[in-house]
């Protein structure tokens, strides 16, 4: 079980287990008198009812949506480099119960979808607000689909924060690409600073919120929460730490979307995960993947990523 802290005790840079800082007032957020009844809320409203059936004897996951693992290439690679990639991927063995994308950069789409093994599908790492035409340097929708694309991901925290993206715009892009039947990999996350003033559900929601707003339905879209302060850094958040906003992700689903919802929306973590803390954090209850970054351009450790969902199971 989760404890959400409630104490501002972060200093400075530090990003220690203990320190917290999510929100100041939360316990108001939920008209609960206790953080103990907020949990008690979540678990009768979401855990009770989201047992996953029928494969392998599941243990530890809230939602009841398959593991989902996707790999952002960024702006990496040349054609050689991601023709190894390719045939490293292409040899792994891979756990089949699991979603896998990955996101090349848009020049390298077409090569990848053409030699990349079947079992992982392509996303974009990017796409226009609407149906293509006189938009110069974007890429749109059909496009992507016509090279065989089944995901976007948007509202990456580089296209926030260095882009300067902001949620309408993001949402006006989840629309469209939801629209035209491109599944959508959702990004929110908090800065450092936001972490440290309290704001981390404030931000996370508000931008759950714009998702919500622009989306007509949720059947296709993967939550991707990333603290921007855990993104190329190193510093991964603690289990701990994704847990406490993940349940609370899943719980404003649930309070602001349906329960249903909220149980089989995919919440999956990015911001450094490598080979080495993946199995950790595959153990929360409510991390249902991973977005990755660095560690997914090197094929034999993103196929330990994926193979991470071995720890949800316990055996037959
Ligand atoms: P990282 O990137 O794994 O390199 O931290 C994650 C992301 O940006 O999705």
């Amino acid at each position: 079980m989760a404890v959400v802290s409630t104490s501002l005790t972060g200093t400075g840079s530090q990003l220690s287990g203990q320190f917290s800082g999510l929100r100041k007032s939360f316990l108001n957020l939920d008209n609960s008198n206790s953080t103990h009844s907020f949990f008690q809320n979540v678990d009768s409203h979401l855990r009770l009812s989201s047992s996953r059936k029928g494969c392998r004897g599941v243990v530890t996951m809230a939602g009841s949506g398959k593991f989902f693992v996707g790999g952002n290439w960024k702006c990496n690679g040349t054609k050689d480099s991601i023709s190894k990639l390719v045939s490293d991927l292409n040899s792994a063995s891979l756990e089949s119960d699991v979603d896998v994308v990955v996101a090349p950069p848009f020049v390298y789409l077409d090569q990848v979808k053409n030699t990349l093994t079947e079992q992982i599908e392509i996303a974009a790492q990017n796409c226009w607000t609407g149906k293509g035409g006189a938009f110069t340097g974007e890429i749109s929708v059909e496009q992507l689909k016509d090279l065989g694309c089944k995901w976007v991901i948007l509202g990456h925290s580089e296209r926030r924060h260095i882009l300067g993206e902001n949620n309408e715009f993001i949402g006006k892009k989840a629309t469209y690409a939801l629209s035209q039947n491109l599944g959508v990999i959702a990004c929110i996350g908090e800065l450092l600073e936001e972490r440290e003033a309290g704001k981390t559900f404030d931000i996370c929601f508000q931008q759950m919120k714009a998702f919500a707003d622009a989306v007509p339905s949720w059947d296709d879209i993967v939550i991707a929460y990333e603290p921007v302060w855990a993104i190329g850094t190193g510093k991964v958040a603690t289990p701990e730490q994704a847990q406490e906003v993940h349940v609370a992700v899943r719980d404003w689903l649930s309070k602001n979307v349906t329960a249903e919802v909220a149980s089989k929306t995919r919440i999956i973590y990015g911001g450094s995960v490598s080979g080495g803390n993946c199995a950790e954090l595959a153990k929360k209850e409510d991390i249902d993947g991973f977005l990755v970054g660095g560690a997914s351009l090197k094929g034999p450790e993103f196929a330990t990523i994926i193979n991470s969902v071995t720890t949800k199971k316990v055996a037959a």
